[in-house]
């Protein structure tokens, strides 16, 4: 059986070109999205293209319960994944009446419990897997207009360098992917000019590109900006 690659987030933006260019690999598929009919769309285009085989899993992974449903759900067992899943939000952390939790239950939690778990279950079993985390430039670079979206990704960032030193011995890699500004639904209704953003498909190569890295050659962070972007 074909290796099966974990994406969340996967019906939309950059995890729906992931699953684009991991398909056309020729790699099964698990796919999470809230929405279960985007899902089956989605898991009915890849099978048209490319005679794709995947599986779909709805749910909803900035709450414990979508996350334990997705955990508990290991059947094929992914042997690579990529966690895609996050919002964006804008606005000062003052005018915030939920402070930082929506955007943690997204941009953090919905990462951390998932790569947890597969990383407990890899190393049960010896199984050196992959997880690439999309992560955002906003996890380097503060972006004053979005407080609360870069401390999470902050957070996120820092908390896979951690891991990374405990899971180096089990031979499992984990990298980290920062996008600058990318041309998804995030960014409807706002005035951006498409040609200075990156497409979801050029992260979706760099993904790609990581997972199928020559053994012995890891990558742990790729920063990803358009030539001429002042957006993040
Ligand atoms: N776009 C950018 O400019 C940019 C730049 C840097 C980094 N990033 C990062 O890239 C990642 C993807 O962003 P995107 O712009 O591609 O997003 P997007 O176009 O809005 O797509 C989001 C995808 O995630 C799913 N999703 C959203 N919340 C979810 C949840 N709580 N549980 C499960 N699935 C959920 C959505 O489907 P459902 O609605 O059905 O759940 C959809 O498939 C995020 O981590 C984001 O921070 C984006």
């Amino acid at each position: 059986m074909a290796t099966t690659i974990l994406i969340t987030g996967a019906s939309k933006g950059i995890g729906r070109a992931c699953a684009f260019a991991l398909g056309r690999q020729g790699y099964t598929l698990a796919l999470n999205a809230r929405s279960l009919e985007g899902l089956t769309h989605l898991q009915h285009d890849l099978h048209q293209q490319f005679g794709t085989e995947s599986m779909v899993y709805p749910a909803d992974l900035a709450t414990p319960e979508g996350r334990n449903r997705l955990c508990l759900a290991w059947n094929p067992l992914p042997e690579a994944a990529v966690l895609n899943v996050g919002n964006f939000a804008t606005g000062a952390l003052l005018d915030n009446d939920q402070g930082l939790l929506p955007q943690l239950q997204s941009n953090f939690f919905a990462a951390e419990s998932i790569a947890l778990s597969l990383i407990r279950t890899w190393k049960s079993k010896g199984i050196p897997g992959k997880i690439v985390f999309i992560n955002s430039i906003a996890s380097k670079e503060f972006r004053a207009e979005a407080p609360a979206y870069s401390l999470s990704k902050s957070l996120l960032r820092q908390w896979v360098q951690a891991l990374q030193k405990e899971v180096v011995p089990l031979g499992i890699q984990l990298c980290q992917i920062h996008p600058s500004a990318t041309h998804t639904a995030s960014w409807d209704g706002l005035e951006v000019d498409p040609a200075q953003l990156l497409k979801p498909e050029d992260v979706a190569a760099a993904v790609v590109h990581v997972l199928q890295a020559a053994k012995g050659l890891w990558h742990s962070e790729w920063v990803m900006r358009p030539g001429n972007a002042d957006y993040f």
